[in-house]
């Protein structure tokens, strides 16, 4: 059956749950019955759904504000509007989106702490009210573009935690600086309303967060010292998303759950939000790929050109590594995984040619481009594949669509979206939305 997210985005309902497989290959048999090539999203809209659903259940305090800049889609917007939670957004096109949904200003914070001069006029013409700053210059700039804003001092973290993007000392306020920069706000008669951080986007130790709320309550007591009456603590985004990462994702609400309840215990009445971006959406996105060309490289000559003598003469050494090319790209979907991967997790792809007892080689794919730097997994191991096979790659929601280009004419991928009949009637219980 088919609904519609919105009057353009049509969306498959099933009455079962399928496997993600499955159901990847039925739609890569429409594919190759229509003759195409081309590659594609499949978005599971169930599982925002879930996430959301998850984390309601499991930080029933903290108010989540997704951060569109993991992913725009308009779909995932509607329906997390849908769904009551509230926007992250970092600039004046973000905030345009998000109100152009029919959501509320007030469930909109505005988190870049260096904004446009034309964007804070934006902001304070259409209500948006709450935003994070960070420096001397901006308090300024807001004094002279929207002096009733609701302002959350982002600190900058002394600890430093192991992660996908860090964010160095681009943003946050250093602990010397932190006195200075709230007495300047009340000279400025602006409102201090609270403190935010960012702890890092994919971090691996969950004790990040405890750490940032010691810091966040201290930055508390400095602003109440000057005059203000902080009652927002905005503890940013960081949580995981990705499969399998869901105890990983319960041990930080148990950690935040103790943390909090011991430094700004419920009788304090400060209001808890988040921003999450990766955790709403990685596991959601499956990007579909197809090989468009293939070609055998002598093992021998790569390990040479490696730098590497190739010492023993195993299989590979004496033969040939597989070199695929797939239609998509590093300046498509995979530009995350190169520039913001210092962990260098790789992309595996799954399959849909399968079997235990195949043989293995040593391949390498590809991007689309016709640059050098364009290489989506440099080594991994897989059967031997042809041109016109698809395969595809899981989690890849967060900062995949929304960091892409169209460099050499490679295509925007189509996005199909599957929903689990339960799943879409919790949210919508009337099926009102759209049309058969
Ligand atoms: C201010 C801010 N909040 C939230 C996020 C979302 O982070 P994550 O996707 O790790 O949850 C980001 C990511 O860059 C960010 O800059």
């Amino acid at each position: 059956m088919k609904k519609y997210i919105v009057d353009d985005i049509p969306v498959d309902l099933h009455s079962e749950r399928k496997s993600r497989h499955e159901l990847l290959q039925e739609y890569v048999t429409d594919s190759k019955r229509e003759g195409k090539d081309e590659h594609f999203f499949v978005c599971d809209t169930g599982d925002i759904i879930e996430k959301y659903q998850q984390w309601v259940r499991l930080l029933p305090s903290v108010k989540l504000f997704y951060a569109m800049k993991c992913n725009p889609d308009k779909a995932v917007l509607q329906i997390l509007a849908d769904l009551g939670a509230s926007f992250d957004c970092a600039s004046k096109n973000e905030i345009e989106t998000v109100l152009g949904l029919g959501v509320n200003p007030d469930r909109v914070i505005y988190t870049h702490t260096q904004k446009r001069v034309t964007s804070l006029i934006y902001a304070e013409r259409n209500n948006v009210s709450l935003m994070t700053f960070d420096s001397e210059m901006e308090l300024h700039k807001i004094k002279s573009h929207h002096p009733k804003a609701r302002l959350l001092l982002r600190i900058l973290l002394h600890e430093k935690f192991e992660g996908r993007e860090t964010f160095g000392n681009k943003f946050g306020c250093p602990s010397f600086q932190i006195r200075d920069l709230l007495q300047l706000a009340k000279e400025l008669e602006l409102n201090i309303v609270g403190i935010s951080f960012h702890v890092g986007s994919g971090i691996t130790d969950p004790g990040a967060y405890a750490s940032a709320l010691k810091q966040s309550r201290k930055a508390f007591e400095m602003a109440r010292e000057t005059g203000f009456n902080p009652n927002i603590l905005d503890i940013g985004g960081g949580f995981p998303g990705e499969h399998n990462t869901s105890d990983f994702f319960q041990k930080i609400t148990e950690i935040l759950k103790e943390t909090l309840d011991d430094l700004f215990p419920p009788e304090e009445c400060v209001d808890i939000i988040a921003e999450p971006g990766r955790y709403m959406v990685a596991s959601a996105y499956t990007i579909v790929d197809n090989i468009t060309g293939k070609r055998l490289f002598p093992t021998k000559s790569l390990e040479r050109e490696n730098g590497n003598e190739p010492e023993k003469d195993t299989n590979e050494a004496a033969g040939n590594t597989f070199m695929y090319y797939l239609n998509d790209s590093v300046f498509g979907n995979f530009l995350v995984g190169k520039m913001f991967n210092p962990m260098n997790i790789p992309h595996v792809p799954k399959l849909f040619k399968a079997g235990e007892d195949v043989v293995s080689h040593e391949s390498v794919l590809w991007g689309f481009t016709c640059n050098s730097v364009d290489c989506i997994n440099a080594s991994v191991r897989m059967p031997e594949l042809d041109i016109g096979d698809w395969l595809y790659f899981e989690d890849m929601g967060a900062y995949t669509k929304s960091l892409s280009s169209n460099f050499n004419g490679l295509e925007t991928p189509e996005i199909k979206y599957h929903c689990l009949e339960t799943s879409w009637l919790q949210v919508y219980p009337d099926t009102h939305k759209g049309k058969e």
